[in-house]
C-alpha cells in the first residue's frame, strides 16, 4: 500500500531494530515507502541521520512507556488498554498488541483506519481501528464505548507526532477529556526554536518548513516545557514527567551523541498520570 509523503518520511526516520514482533515486521513490509522519496530527498545525509535520531528517540520512548504501564499492571494480574491518538499508518499499536496479547488497543485516525485494519487482518486480534476526528471528543467517547472501551480498565493514551499540529485549546480540551476519564498519558512535543541550542536549531525549522511546503499547513504549534507543564496541570494530571532526548538517546544507543549537548533536541517526551 503506498502512503503518503510526511507519514512515509517518519517511517523512513526509524531505527528499524524497534520493531520486534513477527506480526510487526510483516505489517510494515507490505508499506510502501515510495510516496515519500521526493521529500525524503531534500534532506541531507547529515540532517537524515539527526532526524532519524529524534524520530526514533521518541518512538522508543513510546514503545517504552507503554510496555512499561502494562508490565506493572501484568505484575498486578490486571490488564490494561492503549489508546493511539493520531495513530496513522505508524506500526505502534501492532508491536503493542503483540507483545501483550491480553491488552485491547484502539487505534484512532481521521484516515487511513480502514486501510490499516485490512493490512493488519486481525493478526493480531486485540487492535480496533477508529475513524475519528480526536477534536471531536463526543465522537471519540461514543466511538471508543461502541468499541468495548472499558471505563474502569486502566489506561494509557499515546499522542505521538501530532501535539504540533493541533490548535492548544483542542490540545487542552484532549488533556482535559483524557484526565477525566483517568486516562495516563504519554506524548512529544516540538521545544520553540529558540529554546533549541544554537547549534541544532536549523533542524527543527527546516523540517518543518519542509513539511509545511509539502502539505500546505498553515500553522505549526511549539511549546515550552513549562507551557505543557501547565497544560497537564490544568487537565488535573499530578505526576508529570518531561524529558528531552539526552536519556532517551543514551538508553537506545548507549551514548548521548548527537544530543550530547544541553538543548540540543527539539523533541520533548511527556509521561503524566
Ligand atoms: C505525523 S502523523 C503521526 C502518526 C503517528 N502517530 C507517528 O508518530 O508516526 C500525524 C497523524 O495525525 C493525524 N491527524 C491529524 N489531525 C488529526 C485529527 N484532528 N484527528 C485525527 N487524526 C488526526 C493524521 O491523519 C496523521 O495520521
Amino acid at each position: 500500500m503506498k502512503i503518503s509523503a510526511t507519514s512515509a518520511l517518519v517511517l523512513n526516520w526509524t531505527d528499524h531494530k524497534l520493531w520486534q514482533s513477527p506480526e510487526t515486521l510483516s505489517f510494515n513490509s507490505q508499506l510502501d515507502l515510495s510516496e515519500g522519496e521526493q521529500l525524503f530527498n531534500l534532506f541531507s545525509e547529515e540532517e537524515t541521520f539527526m532526524h532519524l535520531q529524534a524520530v526514533s528517540g521518541r518512538k522508543y520512548f513510546m514503545k517504552n512507556t507503554v510496555l512499561a504501564f502494562l508490565e506493572e499492571l501484568s505484575k498486578q494480574n490486571q490488564s490494561g488498554q492503549v489508546i493511539i491518538l493520531a495513530a496513522g499508518l505508524a506500526p505502534l499499536s501492532i508491536e503493542i498488541a503483540s507483545t501483550f496479547s491480553t491488552c485491547q488497543v484502539f487505534d484512532v485516525d481521521k484516515y487511513l483506519m480502514n486501510e490499516k485494519h485490512e493490512l493488519v487482518n486481525g493478526i493480531p486480534p486485540n487492535i480496533e481501528f477508529i475513524d475519528c476526528d480526536i477534536t471531536d471528543l463526543n465522537a471519540l467517547k461514543e466511538k471508543l464505548l461502541n468499541r468495548n472501551f472499558k471505563m474502569d480498565m486502566p489506561s494509557i493514551a499515546v499522542m505521538e507526532g501530532i501535539i504540533y499540529y493541533l490548535p492548544m485549546e483542542d490540545l487542552k480540551n484532549i488533556l482535559q477529556f483524557l484526565k477525566q476519564n483517568n486516562v495516563a498519558f504519554a506524548g512529544d512535543f516540538c521545544l520553540k526554536p529558540e529554546l533549541v541550542n544554537e547549534k541544532t536549531r536549523f533542524y527543527l525549522s527546516d523540517v518543518f518548513r519542509k513539511i509545511k511546503d509539502e502539505v500546505q499547513l498553515d500553522f505549526i504549534n511549539f511549546y515550552s516545557e513549562e507551557e505543557i507543564i501547565n497544560l497537564l496541570k490544568e487537565a488535573g494530571y499530578k505526576k508529570i514527567c518531561v524529558s528531552n532526548m539526552q536519556q532517551i538517546q543514551e538508553d537506545r544507543t548507549g551514548d548521548k551523541y548527537p544530543f550530547s549537548e544541553k538543548d540540543s533536541c527539539w523533541v520533548m517526551t511527556i509521561y503524566a498520570e
